[in-house]
């Protein structure tokens, strides 16, 4: 059977909370058969676990966000670790680095970074990457703390030069609903050019809603339009596209 996958989505968010059957309700229709979730903290973790338990076509991930590294307690950090090592928890993200906000904590974001690269090399995870306007830094770290199960650069607004490089750490990539608009040129050609067999699809609900819903809350249903979009702009079979991403994701997450 061939199925969407969402591979970046914080439905643990609270803005799902009232009405999450609904969301699930949509996702199903929509064909959407897997949402990674991303847990941002140990209580969205406490949260994804019990939703999974009600969905299980819900995976569930969890790290450090660069912009809350400065704000975290050793506790924090034991936290994460006892965490990291739960069979529940499929890679260790989102983590990264984001010069976009905020530039006045650049080696604390790279120290949080590496230290939760050392974390998902210990429990042999992939990580899921969050990298805004910092692709180059992003790229000196990962390759001199290679991630051993690799995993995926999420919402990929890097330059096909960059691609490749990534390409060659053996790392994945996401694409979220900036890819379907209009002015996201760039974006467009490093899909266009990219192996299918490295690529995934997300919606980073509730942000980036794709179009044509560009501008309302984002949802895990949604990644129907990204992936539609992709294999409109590659010229294939959405079936092709939606196997080979559920391919990926089972050598990706061994599962
Ligand atoms: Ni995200």
């Amino acid at each position: 059977m061939s199925y969407w996958i969402d591979s970046h989505a914080h439905m643990v968010d609270e803005v799902f909370q009232e009405h999450f059957d609904e969301y699930m309700q949509r996702a199903k229709e929509y064909g959407v058969g897997k949402t990674l979730c991303i847990c941002l903290n140990l209580a969205e973790l406490k949260r994804g676990f019990q939703l999974q338990q009600q969905y299980p076509q819900l995976d569930l991930a969890v790290g450090y966000y660069p912009s809350d590294i400065p704000h975290l307690t050793e506790e924090d950090w034991q936290g994460l670790e006892e965490a990291a090592q739960d069979e529940r928890v499929i890679a260790i993200g989102e983590i990264g680095l984001d010069y976009y906000w905020d530039k006045s904590f650049i080696e604390q974001q790279k120290e949080g970074f590496i230290r939760q690269i050392e974390l998902a090399n210990r429990v042999n995870k992939p990580v899921l990457v969050h990298a805004r306007d910092a692709s180059l830094d992003t790229y000196d770290i990962l390759k001199e703390h290679p991630v051993n199960a690799k995993g995926i650069l999420h919402c990929y607004s890097g330059s096909k030069e960059m691609a490749k490089r990534f390409e060659q750490l053996g790392m994945y990539f996401s694409f979220a609903g900036p890819l379907t608009f209009k002015n996201s040129k760039v974006a467009k050609e490093v899909a266009k050019e990219l192996p299918l067999n490295r690529m995934f699809v997300e919606t980073d609900s509730p942000y980036l809603t794709p179009e044509p819903h560009r501008g309302k809350q984002n949802e895990t249903a949604y990644v129907k339009y990204v992936g539609e979009y992709l294999a409109e702009l590659k010229q294939l079979d959405k079936e092709i596209v939606q196997k080979q991403m559920i391919e990926n994701y089972q050598t990706l997450f061994n599962k």
